[in-house]
């Protein structure tokens, strides 16, 4: 294993990565994984990754997990990057879908590296609050790993996620509220409870497991970047996992210094990285009476705020909100044209397409790739 430490993103701080960790003990910013680069590029060569598994364990040098651990794994990643032509002529349209993943999105990855490490590290009993998705994910691997389960969700989380949750052994408690005051319950019993608190950004290795949304995207790609990536934005830990594997590619002396324009899209109704990258702000507020059909998107307080902003800037990119009637409708169209039941975050971001061309953030010609981040099936109520 390359993994050396754990690093602060706000205060640097150094931490042990041999023991659970949650949030830096000096500034409780999230953490992120250092990995000796130089010593993992030993082995982990672009040519001979065509001859490894197709999961993301391919990647396995730039992973957290000693190398004699079996990880916890049910075939996420290697998903198809498919071209979207019909639905864009003009543009070099793919589509990342994600929707393929075990559990049927792109949680999968994160999930499977977190509780990875958190069994590797003595972890008996889990606890995540959820929009749907990630609790899914976690039940799923988590019965894998012969742990507990806890998902925290809001009441009205849609039905095939609560059933997914339960039908795959996890306890599941609905709570009036939002994902946040889903987090503080469980940060509120996590101690009594002997939980390990596995939100998104809280613990460093769901991160990992998304950076690998890059690493794949990027191979897809022949080793070249596209010139702008639309993510639906909840928690931002794709965002921030892709950036880092960017980094990590360039040090393994694997892509050059381009970036993609990175652009986060959220909904109208609960768009608190919109407001406050339009506001120039470095932190975002929390946005009050949070509502979207994007259950992934409703989320109105991330704790990784400051990095997708910076990213978002950095990258000049930007971000764009769209509304909930826009999504069914667009996700029908794009069904319809290429053939994909997206979930109604990714169709987000089809929206987020045709209004960041509208304002000239996109022109013809250019590539562009969207993240589909899980399955339409999820999502019956919404349709
Ligand atoms: C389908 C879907 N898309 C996007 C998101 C947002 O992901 P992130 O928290 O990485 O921003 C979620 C999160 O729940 C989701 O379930
Ligand atoms: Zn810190």
């Amino acid at each position: 294993m390359f993994l050396t430490h754990l690093e602060c993103s706000a205060c640097g701080l150094k931490h042990d990565w041999s023991r659970l960790q949650n949030l830096c003990l000096s500034c409780h910013k999230p953490l992120l994984a250092r990995v000796d680069l130089a010593k993992a590029a030993r082995t982990l060569k672009r040519e001979n990754l065509t001859t490894r598994e197709r999961s993301l364990w391919r990647f396995r040098e730039v992973l957290p997990l000693p190398g004699e651990v079996e990880p916890v794994s049910l075939g996420e990643g290697g998903t198809p990057l498919l071209s979207a032509k019909r639905f864009a002529d003009d543009l070099d349209l793919w589509i990342k879908d994600e929707s393929l993943n075990p559990t049927q999105s792109f949680k999968a990855r994160g999930m499977s590296v977190a509780v990875s490490m958190a069994k590797y590290l003595g972890a008996k009993k889990l606890a995540v609050p959820s929009a749907g998705n990630a609790g899914g994910a976690l039940a799923a691997y988590a019965a894998r790993a012969g742990l507990e389960a806890h998902v925290f969700m809001p009441r009205d989380t849609p039905r095939a996620n609560v059933i997914e949750c339960r039908e795959l052994g996890a306890h599941v408690t609905l709570i009036d509220g939002l994902i946040t005051d889903c987090a503080a319950e469980i940060a509120r019993r996590k101690a009594n409870e002997e939980w390990f608190d596995i939100s998104t950004l809280k613990e460093p290795y769901r991160v990992e497991g998304k950076k690998t949304l890059g690493y794949e995207l990027v191979e897809q790609l022949n080793w070249t970047l596209p010139d702008a990536i639309l993510y639906p934005t909840g928690g931002g830990t794709g965002l921030i996992g892709m950036w880092k594997a960017f980094d990590e590619m360039e040090t393994l002396g694997w892509i050059g210094k381009k970036r993609p324009r990175m652009f986060a899209v959220q909904a109208s109704g609960c768009a608190p990285i919109v407001r406050a990258f339009e506001a120039g702000k470095e932190m975002a507020t929390e946005f009050p009476d949070a509502h979207t059909i994007a259950s992934g998107l409703r989320v109105p307080k991330a704790i990784g705020d400051f990095l997708m902003l910076e990213i978002l800037r950095e990258s000049r990119g930007g971000a764009a909100a769209v509304d909930d009637g826009d999504m069914i409708r667009v996700g029908r169209e794009l069904g319809a044209k290429e053939g994909l039941f997206v979930c109604p975050e990714g169709a987000a971001c089809f929206v987020a397409l045709n209004l960041l061309r509208r304002n000239r953030k996109i022109s013809s010609g250019e590539r562009v790739v969207i993240f589909n981040t899980g399955s339409g099936i999820k999502y019956l109520e919404a349709y």
